[in-house]
């Protein structure tokens, strides 16, 4: 048995010391030292022999590369394809990363249930028997489904090796253990590890393999850096806990883009797909509220209506005002609230103000800027916008409002809707889509396009 010590090591680098420090050496990171035992020819000996199962390499003229074998193979579940680009690789790693309860299991046993052909659960987390009563509950008990319920790695390899399956789900990679590594399970050694020996049995056999990730609530899976680099694909399962909807994203993709989201409801029955996202979001919208705005904004390749929601409160005290931003970044939100008081001479200096994506999206493009300046200016004016508005547009920093791209998509989106009127950039394309388009080349003519009055 080879010597245990106590090591420091990073848990977004890998890197590890013999003493602890606020900051990692080698990456730079923050608090992400954590104890770890290891035994010293750990990495040696994985190394070893993981290059041992690996075929040897043959250098090959770009040109005659078969990229057939790279093509993706549909799940049968529509929202994770669209994110996949088309679907599964086979060969490839995947890993789902999500916080414990949003739905991980759920959807990997509905994807092993789709996919044809022998497939294995493996359960390192829960018991054979709690598995297939949630397999009774999504109708996912079908003949070619393997479970094994097992933590040791290469047990794991063994039961791959026996039933031949055309896609693996590791459920999770955090309690699965290489007993060759003398590191706790959990630790990044063994996660890392673990997650390396199964990328190489992936590419051996053409083996499609998806492993899940817990994600710490920081919001990083454990030893993330080290994990994002060895597997292929990165998808993030996100939502709240009180709420249906989850959102699918990649986060990194080595098949096609990144930019796609996948919309699932949770329901009785596991997870469906959502058809119609726009209509979803807007489900519960009270119209004739201030502070409130509809905006189109592109996710991927899909438009989608979102409310986003601003509220803001005059406090009478000397400390700066509290501002909030959930789905909006909070340094862009700052900057447009220094906009609208230099440039539009509305100031919500001593106000505090909040806010808020409706659903849990993440409105990340700057075509939702000037739908938040508006927002913004409903809310302290107490006028509502009209409820058949909706309003994009990048606001710079002089106050202009500028182009933002797919106008057409958006509109047409908004027209699906029944909305009746959008505010856009000056420079915008005339698009007719059956929607009065309003133009605005600066946020003061936004402002008394959307009815509103300023304060001053
Ligand atoms: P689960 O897939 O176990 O989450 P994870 O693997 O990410 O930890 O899902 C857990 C939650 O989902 C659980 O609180 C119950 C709920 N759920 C449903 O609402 N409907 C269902 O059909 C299933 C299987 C789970
Ligand atoms: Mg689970």
């Amino acid at each position: 048995m080879a010597k245990l010590k106590l090591v420091h090591r990073c848990s977004e680098c890998g890197a590890s010391f013999p003493k602890w420090s606020g900051k990692c050496l080698a990456c730079g990171a923050w608090n992400s030292l954590v104890e770890d035992v290891e035994g010293p020819e750990d990495s040696l000996v994985t190394l070893a022999a993981g290059l041992a199962l690996v075929p040897p390499g043959e250098a090959t003229p770009i040109g005659n590369v078969d990229t057939q074998l790279s093509n993706p193979l549909s799940t049968g579940i529509g929202e994770l394809d669209r994110v996949l680009g088309g679907g599964l690789v086979p060969g490839s790693v995947t890993l789902l990363g999500g916080e414990p309860g949003i739905g991980k299991s759920t959807l990997l046993l509905q994807l092993l249930a789709n996919t044809t052909g022998p497939t294995l659960y493996v359960t390192a987390e829960e018991s054979a028997q709690q598995v297939r009563l949630r397999a009774d509950r999504l109708g996912a008990v079908s003949e070619q489904l393997w479970l094994l319920p097992e933590m040791s790695l290469p047990n794991i390899v063994a039961a791959i090796d026996k039933i031949a399956p055309s896609l693996v789900v590791i459920d999770s990679i955090q309690t699965v253990v290489d007993p060759d590594l003398s590191s706790a399970p959990g630790s990044v050694v063994q996660v890392r590890g673990c997650a390396h020996r199964l990328v190489q049995e992936a590419k051996r056999r053409n083996v499609s393999i998806v492993i899940v990730g817990h994600v710490t609530k920081e919001g990083g899976l454990a030893g993330p850096r080290v994990l994002e680099h060895v597997v292929d694909t990165v998808l993030s399962f996100e939502g709240e806990r009180h709420n249906a909807l989850r959102l699918l994203r990649a986060a990194k993709h080595r098949f096609g883009p990144t930019n796609e989201l996948g919309l699932f409801e949770m329901t009785e029955t596991g997870l469906s797909g959502v058809p119609d996202a726009s209509q979803l979001f807007l489900t519960d919208r009270r119209t004739g509220v201030p502070g409130s705005v509809v905006v189109p904004t592109i996710e991927g390749q899909r438009p989608l209506l979102v409310e986003l929601q601003t509220l803001t409160n005059d406090v009478n005290s000397a400390v700066p005002a509290r501002r909030s931003a959930q789905g909006v970044d909070s340094g862009r939100l700052s900057m447009l609230l220094a906009v609208l008081e230099r440039r539009a001479r509305i100031s919500l200096a001593g106000h505090e103000v909040y806010a808020s994506v409706v659903g849990g999206v993440k409105l990340g493009e700057p075509a939702a800027d000037l739908g938040l300046c508006l927002a913004l200016v409903s809310a302290i004016s107490n006028i509502p916008l009209p409820a058949d508005l909706v309003v994009m547009g990048e606001v710079g920093l002089a106050g202009e409002v500028r182009q933002v791209g797919h106008l057409g998509q958006r509109l047409n989106e908004a027209a699906r809707l029944g909305f009746m009127q959008a505010i856009v950039p000056a420079s915008a394309p005339d698009i007719n889509v059956g929607i009065k388009v309003k133009r605005a080349s600066t946020l003061n003519e936004a402002i008394a396009l959307a009815g509103l009055t300023s304060q001053q």
